[in-house]
This record gives structure tokens, sequence and C-alpha cells, in this order.
């Protein structure tokens, strides 16, 4: 098991990579320890959480919400639970995502602890102390931040993932790896299809990669006002793109890798990143098994729906490009002008 420790304005967060869930008695340290999970994770995991009283929430993004939110304060309520328990959530960022929002807020703040599922989950969701739900047709938009006291990563809960949840999660790392560790971007251009292949030692570089590049991140802007923001390479149109498309048809990972290749080409354009570096992005991602393509349509469609984005700025959008591999700089670029250089008909 290998601890960083994350210290941020909201609380410190140990962070255990190459952990076992058998390790959570120890982190338990004789509390009253509630887990919150969900039907699928405690099917593959359930054998492993034996001894502990795991309350279970619908699956998927639709239970996202505050309804699911106060059922977990019931419960809460109906175990007696008080400042000195601990709750744990285990799966994927869905669950994380409701159990630090359910425990950031009931009595003021409980303790909670994340055991995430997915990879995505693993070098994402669980790191960085967003907890929130989703509100009428907006994502996360009621939350707090506030960090757990601990984030416990298994590579070994990995091995019932679907191949498609793991691409979700590399392109997480591939983007962390662009936008501030150029060494981990190399790495994975060279044993990227071990990490795929789901090789235990790989996979553990990887996610303890790009843990280290978002903690660090987190640490020093919790609050997103300034070089957090790097975070969302390749999101801006990548959220534009889950929106927009046919639903279902495309992963967050997917959208995510989509959005990382239009930011290369508007960072050559526009930050004079070498045309060769934006081809390696690209190279890197297909043989991870991700789309890169987004035709001329669904760019305009998915640009539309960038307008009401909320990172926009008057007639500016912040995107997030690339000086060189391993230097992300947050660039507020005019609407009309990515929509030229995005759409090949600028400068
Ligand atoms: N919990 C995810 C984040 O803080 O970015």
């Amino acid at each position: 098991m290998n601890e960083r420790i994350l210290t941020a304005p909201t609380g410190s967060c140990r962070i255990l990579t190459d952990a076992r869930l058998e390790d959570l008695k120890a982190l338990a340290q004789g509390r009253r320890v509630v887990v919150v999970t969900d039907a699928n994770v405690f099917a593959a995991q359930g054998h492993r959480l034996a001894g502990f009283d795991v309350i279970q929430v619908g699956l998927g993004e639709s239970n996202k919400t505050l309804a699911t939110v106060e059922g977990l304060y019931e419960a809460f309520l109906e175990r007696e639970l008080d400042r000195s328990s601990l709750i744990i959530g285990v799966g994927g960022g869905i669950v994380c995502d409701i159990t630090g929002f359910a425990a950031s807020t009931y009595m003021r703040g409980l303790r909670f602890g994340l055991v995430p599922t997915t990879l995505l989950a693993q070098v994402d969701a669980a790191i960085g102390g967003k907890n929130g739900v989703n509100f009428h047709r907006y994502k996360n938009m009621v939350g707090v931040i506030r960090q757990p006291s601990f984030v416990l990563v298994d590579p070994t809960t990995l091995a019932t993932l679907p191949i498609r949840e793991i691409r979700c999660g590399l392109a997480e790392v591939v983007k962390s790896a662009a936008i501030a560790d150029r060494e981990l971007f190399e790495w994975l251009e060279l044993e990227g299809e071990r990490v795929e292949a789901l090789e235990p030692e790989a996979l553990a570089r990887a996610a303890a990669g790009a843990v280290a590049v978002k903690a660090r991140i987190v640490q020093e802007d919790e609050e997103e006002t300034g070089v957090r923001m790097l975070l969302n390479l390749g999101h801006t149109l990548g959220h534009a793109l889950e929106q927009t498309l046919a639903p279902g048809s495309v992963t967050h990972g997917e959208a995510v890798a989509m959005g990382m290749v239009a930011a290369a080409r508007l960072s050559v354009r526009k930050l004079g990143l070498p045309a060769e570096d934006a081809e390696r992005i690209q190279r890197l991602l297909e043989r991870l098994g991700l789309p890169t393509g987004v035709g001329a349509e669904q760019t305009r469609t998915a640009l539309q729906s960038i307008r009401q984005d909320k990172k926009r700025r008057g007639t500016q959008i912040h995107w997030i490009l690339l000086e060189s591999i391993g230097k992300g700089r947050v660039s507020p670029l005019e609407l009309a002008d990515t929509e030229d250089l995005l759409l090949g008909e600028g400068e």
C-alpha cells in the first residue's frame, strides 16, 4: 500500500493506492461505520464487506438526486449515527458523490471515506473533495467541497469492469498526463496496452500517476479559481458532446477523449503546440481504444450547447489548452473564434 496526504482548506485526505478493501477494518478504528454502495458493487464486492452495516442506493445517474440523499439521512437517523460515526462510500463516481454529499451535510458534516471501484472514480471522481448531486437537468448543481478522510484505491475491484469502463478511466489518466506529467504520458505511450489489459502493476502505476497529478493540483487550488481548471482539459467540448449526442451513445471518457483531441487542435493554432504533439495525443487515445473523431455537425451542435456552458464568461469560453505535452494552460477564447477554428474555417 502507498500513502499520500492531500492537504486542503476543507480537510486532509489520506490517499491509499494499491490498497485492499480488507484494509477498511483498520481504517474504521473502532468507529460506528455505515457503508453506502449500490447493487452492482454489492454483487461483486459484498463478500469483502462482511461485518459492515451496508446501505444500498439505486443504480445509475437517475438516482444521483436529493431524494436519494434524503433516503440516506433517514437511514442515518434510524441508526442513530452521531458525530463520531464514519460513512464509507464503496462504488463508482455516482456512489462516491452521493455518499460524500450526504455525509458532508448530515449533522453539519460526518467523517467519510471513499473506496472507488471504477478506474474513472479511482483517478478522478473520488479525489478532490467535490461532492454533490444533480438537480433538474443540471449535473452536480447541488453540492459542497469537503475532503474525505481517506480514499482507498483497490485495483483488484477493477477485475469485473467492462473494458469500455476501463477506457473511460484511461481517458482521464491521459488527461492528467497531458496537463501536468509528461513522464506519465511517455510511459503510457510505451505501456498503455498493459493498463488496458488490466495488468495489476501497470494499473497501479497509471492510477498512482493520475492521482498524484490531481492531488497536487487540488492541494494548490481546492476552490478551482486557477490551476484546478486545468483538470477540465477535454471537458468543455466533452460535456457538450455528452449532452447533445444520442443518450447512451458515448461514455464520459469517450466524450473527454474527443474533447481532448479538439483542444489539442486548438492548442496548435492558438498556443503553438507542435502539431506532432497533437498527433501523439490522438494516437495514444486511439491505441487505448478511445474515439477521437467528431463530425462537423456534431461539433456545431455541441458548440451551440457550450453557449450555455457555465464556464462561459461573456462571449468567451475558458478552454484548457496545451503549451506542450505535460503543460496545460487556461485560455480564454472568443466563442466565435473557437467555432471557426474547430470547424476548420479559421485562420
Ligand atoms: N470529487 C471529484 C472532484 O473533487 O473533482
